[in-house]
């Protein structure tokens, strides 16, 4: 039968209905660029959907995937165990700090999001204490299951259902810019101090270690370790939601390495497994999971998924690991980072530009108003460099393999679209 809202039957998320049908369609990926059906290809300035840190097509992925297909696709994760998940979950321990040795393995980040608040609530019960309280920022992005989607505050994104614990929402008391000085960095942390003083104890901070779908926003330096110190002062769980931040994004393995802090749970996705399978993890510490050995509850965690851990995911999750340091992904993401920012924050002498931030490769440029930001990312397509731009921020976020030619090139065509922008608006 005919459609009757638009040429397709595909309906997408997150995308108004009435612009389904104008859509581009990818249709080929290698390495740092794509392809649309028109034979165009671009420099991939947003990774996929922000994941593909490894690039498109890596051999070496697509042999382990291809290897695990043919030896073990996936067996049931309630029963049974696979080699894939296990080496995944001790490689995990290994690379993160202190005591946070203990993963669960999930489909996506919003599955992770709502397995990390079970843990944070369930640990609380378990310790006999009636604290359910949770603490985010306004301006956060945890996902869109029931649970995640309760800690947005975000207009576009803010639940119309009401959540099944309080939920308090921490907003930025400067614009982004303002936030990464000393004085903004004290007013955020007295913002927090007055949150985990005001009402009963919480039972977790959960912050990401920069505001991603919040605007691009990057957090004062320290800022994580003075929230590190207020979360023990009350008690509360420090959960650091490393979905976009973890695996190198920002020039460190996690978000959370700038400030040499260990949260009490890590929420990661995206590119544990480059966006080549859906693949999310939970790691806690191995105090919180000692919890869950004591009775009533020894039965263990209530929460799991079909394909949770799939063992096709977890082997090329593996694989990720082994060619982020053979290939100095993180090293590179440091280095390609600092470029892009030092380039592209000459663009702040145009009246057109805000702010531009950044960290690693990660790279915001905010404009004086969505229009211009739209102006200006689209000329920038038309150009063969594709980014992303939300409510007047214009986000960079290429694959971590980019290399000194994308990034000249990025700056050139980015440079070229602001200048034109600048030009038709005298
Ligand atoms: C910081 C953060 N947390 C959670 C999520 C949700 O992940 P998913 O879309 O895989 O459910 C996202 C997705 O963009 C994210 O950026």
């Amino acid at each position: 039968m005919q459609n009757s809202t638009s040429t397709s039957s595909l309906w997408r998320p997150w995308t108004p209905i009435t612009q389904q049908a104008n859509s581009m369609r990818i249709v080929e990926a290698k390495g740092n660029r794509v392809r649309d059906a028109e034979g165009k290809w671009y420099l991939d300035g947003i990774s996929g959907v922000l994941n593909a840190s490894c690039g498109h097509g890596h051999p070496r992925l697509i042999e382990a995937a291809t290897r695990q297909f043919q030896q073990l696709v996936h067996y049931d994760p309630m029963v049974s165990t696979h080699d894939p998940a296990e080496t995944l979950a001790s490689r995990l321990a290994e690379i993160a700090p202190g005591e946070l040795n203990e993963t669960v393995l999930t489909n996506s980040g919003s599955e992770a999001t709502e397995a990390a608040l079970r843990i944070a609530l369930q640990y609380w019960r378990n310790n006999g204490e009636d604290r359910n309280r949770v603490i985010t920022f306004e301006a956060a992005y945890h996902g869109t299951t029931y649970l995640a989607q309760q800690l947005s505050g975000l207009p576009f994104t803010v639940s119309e259902w009401a959540p099944p614990f309080p939920v308090d929402h921490v907003s930025l008391p400067a614009s982004p810019r303002e936030i990464r000085t000393e004085e903004g960095a004290d007013a955020l942390i007295g913002l927090f101090t007055r949150a985990l003083e005001a009402g009963p104890p919480a039972a977790a901070v959960m912050v990401e270690p920069l505001l991603g779908l919040g605007g691009c926003v990057v957090l004062p330096a320290g800022f994580l370790a003075r929230l590190r110190k207020l979360c023990d002062q009350h008690g509360a769980l420090l959960i650091l939601d490393e979905v976009f931040c973890g695996f190198g994004r920002t020039g460190r393995m996690f978000g959370f390495d700038h400030d040499g802090i260990t949260p009490d749970i890590v929420t990661l996705s995206k590119g544990i497994s480059g966006g080549y399978l859906p693949l999310a993890a939970v790691m806690v510490t191995s105090s919180i999971k000692e919890t869950f050995i004591r009775e009533p509850i020894a039965q263990g965690l209530r929460y799991g998924h079909t394909t949770g851990g799939h063992a096709v995911a977890a082997a090329v999750g593996n694989t990720v690991l082994d060619i982020m340091a053979d290939e100095k992904l993180v090293e590179n993401s440091a280095a390609q980072g600092a470029t892009l920012l030092k380039g592209l924050g000459k663009l702040e002498s145009s009246p057109l530009i805000a702010d531009v931030r950044g960290l690693g490769l990660v790279v915001a440029i905010e404009a004086d108003a969505p229009e211009s930001a739209a102006a200006i990312a689209e000329a920038t397509a038309r150009a063969g460099v594709m980014t992303r731009h939300e409510r007047g921020v214009i986000r960079i976020a290429p694959p971590l393999t980019l290399t000194d030619d994308d990034t000249a090139e990025i700056l050139q065509k980015i440079g070229t679209a602001v200048e034109d922008a600048d030009a038709a608006r005298r």
